[in-house]
Formats: structure tokens, sequence, C-alpha cells
């Protein structure tokens, strides 16, 4: 099993299969990141060899994360791939759900089991103005078509005290009768964003006040779950998740690890230019790429430093899908 010094245990791969992604939302893209589609981005057999070594180590659930993930036309290949790697129960997803109708039926062929879809606004224009693009509806026919088929779906949300800090009503109203898990995601400051996130961020703490004082109650935390703090009601369908970055604590139950679409381990999400794999990827041998990645686990650190170190971070979000 893969372990830090600090006793934590990484069960959880999330793995960048692009950078490339067609949505432009306001807190998302730095500016003037070039996202490039001729890259040399993780081939099939280089995505077996790390969902093997990972396996091998202990990994038990690997999110297929982007840039946007289904701009790849090989995605169902890669999902049963993973799906297929001994140890690995869960296969997820994060996409912006553009074409989430058209695609999901590949997807869940493939075995998918769980699928992440950003909803920034329930309201059609504020969705268009965060995204630029008109397709709340299309994209809320998707997770219907989801839920028919009994996939797990998380809805992320990220907090914008302009864009939607004023609409969580809208939200609970829909949690009512939708069984899904909702998570509002505090905007987290990258390295070229700050006036942005000065004037949007809002603390989530603020939501969980008051989502107690509406009855909504902590769910019961186990080895999977990551740094999301859920609640739910027993008037709702729905639940609600909180991930709040810039609470104490948000790094002690890190579970999880990243790989870029480039071939890069990143310990952390944020502080690390990311760990060169590709060289160990070329053979079907995954023992030094197993060692290699092994002998790196003494660098994670504690936490992310959010608030020390912001150049190493600008392009991870949009490049490691979060
Ligand atoms: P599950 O796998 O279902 O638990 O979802 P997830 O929250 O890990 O994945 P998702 O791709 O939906 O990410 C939701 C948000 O959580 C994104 O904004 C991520 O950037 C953020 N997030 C996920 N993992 C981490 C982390 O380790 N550190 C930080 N700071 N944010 C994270
Ligand atoms: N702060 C918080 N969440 C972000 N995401 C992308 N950039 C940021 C940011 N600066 C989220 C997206 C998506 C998830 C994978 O990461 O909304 O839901
Ligand atoms: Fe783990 Fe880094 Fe995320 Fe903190 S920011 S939870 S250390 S990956």
């Amino acid at each position: 099993m893969l372990t830090d010094n600090f006793g934590r245990k990484f069960y959880y791969l999330r793995l960048s299969i692009t950078d490339v992604c067609n949505f432009r939302c306001n807190y998302c893209l730095p500016d003037g990141y070039q996202c490039d589609n001729d890259r040399n981005f993780l081939s099939l057999a280089e995505i077996s060899r790390i969902a093997k070594a990972f396996g091998e180590m202990g990994t038990e659930k690997i999110r297929i994360t982007g840039g946007e993930p289904s701009l790849r036309k090989d995605l169902p290949e890669i999902i049963a791939m993973c799906k297929q790697t001994p140890n690995i129960k869960k296969v997820a997803i994060t996409t912006n759900g553009y074409k989430l109708p058209e695609q999901i039926n590949h997807w869940l062929d493939a075995g998918i089991d769980a699928i992440n879809v950003s909803i920034d606004s329930l309201d059609p224009r504020q969705f268009h103005t965060i995204t630029g693009h008109n397709k709340l509806d299309h994209i809320l026919k998707g997770v219907d078509i989801a839920l028919t088929n009994n996939t797990q779906v998380k809805v992320n949300t990220v907090l914008m005290r302009e864009y939607n800090g004023y609409d969580i009503q809208r939200y609970l109203d829909w949690l009512k009768d939708t069984p899904v898990t909702l998570r509002f995601i505090e905007l987290m400051q990258t390295g070229d964003n700050q006036a942005f996130f000065d004037a949007q961020h809002v603390q989530g703490s603020r939501i969980k006040q008051n989502l107690i004082l509406d009855g909504w109650l902590p769910a019961i935390r186990d080895k999977a779950s990551g740094p999301a703090q859920e609640f739910y009601h027993p008037d709702y369908q729905g639940r609600i998740g909180l991930i709040m970055p810039y609470s104490k604590d948000f790094c002690a139950s890190c579970n999880r690890l990243r790989v870029s679409a480039l071939a890069k381990l990143h310990l952390c999400l944020f502080t690390e230019q990311g760990l060169e794999l590709r060289d160990y990827l070329q053979q079907d041998d995954v023992e030094p790429l197993k060692a290699h990645i092994a002998a790196m686990m003494n660098d994670k650190k504690a936490t992310h430093f959010l608030h020390e170190n912001l150049t190493g971070a600008t392009k991870n979000l949009a490049m490691l899908g979060g």
C-alpha cells in the first residue's frame, strides 16, 4: 500500500488524460494558458501500465479527469482498461458534461461506476456567463440518464459570490427530488486569479452553518471519504458535500495521488511541479515504475501550503482536472 510519512494511505488515483478543454469557465483556465491538442498525451499502453502499477500498490479507485476527458476519442477504451485492471474496484470520471447524453451509454458499457459533472449554476443565463456555453438543459438531461441507469452522480459547483452565491435555494429545491451529491467547492487561489479570488471567494463554512440550522446532518466518514464533508437530510433525496480547502485539517484526509496527461506524478494538486514517469512507462514490466513511485512518497508534504506557493499551482487545476 502506498503510504506517506504522515500515515496517509493512497487508495485513489486521479488520472488526467488530456489537458484540452472546450469550456472556458471564468474561474478555471489561467490567462494565456495554451491547451495543445498535439501534445504527447498518455497513450493507451502507458495508461494501462500506470493503472497496473497503482493497482498492484493498493489503488482501488481511478478517477479519469482532464481538461475535458470526453474530448479523447478512445475514452471508452480507457475506461474499460482501467476497470479491467486487477485491484481497481471503481472507475469514475469528472466531466463538464457537454456530451453526456450522447456518450454516457458508451461509458456505462465500458464499466464506469460514477460520474462527477460540473454545474456551476442552475440558472441557464448564469451558466452561460460562467462557462460560455448554453448547455445547461443538455447536461441536466445527461444527469437524468445517468440516474436512470443507477449510476452515482456528484455535481460540482464552485462557489462564487456574484455568480451563484445568492442562488443556493435553487440548488436546494432541485435536491429535494434529485438523488445526486451536490458539492459546493470553495474557489481556490491559483497564480493568476488573485483579483477574481478576492472578489468572489465565499467560505464553505457559512453554507455549512445554514445547512446545520436547516436540519442537515453530517454523514459518517469512511476510508473512501476524501476531503469533502458530506451532509444528508431526511426530506431530501440529494446530499450536499462541502469542499473547503482552506479549512483546518483539510489535507489530513488526503487519500489521492495524481498523474498528469503528460505522465508526471503530482503528489499534491498544489506546490508540485510534477515528477517525471515517462521513461518508466515504455516497457510492460511495471516493477521499476512501482519502485520509482514508492520512492517518491517520502516527498509528499503534510499540506498544500495554498497561501504560500501560488506559482506552481497556476496550471495544475486546469491540467489536472482539480
Ligand atoms: P470523489 O472522487 O467523488 O470523492 O470526488 P472528488 O471531489 O475527489 O473529485 P472531483 O473531480 O469531482 O473534484 C471536485 C473538486 O474537489 C475539484 O475542485 C477539485 O479540485 C477538488 N479536489 C479534489 N481533490 C482535491 C485535493 O486533494 N485537494 C484540493 N485542494 N482540492 C481537491
Ligand atoms: N477553484 C475551485 N474549483 C475549481 N475547479 C477548477 N478550477 C477551480 C478553482 N480555481 C473545479 C471544477 C471542476 C473540478 C474538477 O475542479 O469546477 O468541478
Ligand atoms: Fe492532499 Fe494536496 Fe489535496 Fe491537500 S491539497 S488534500 S495534500 S492533494
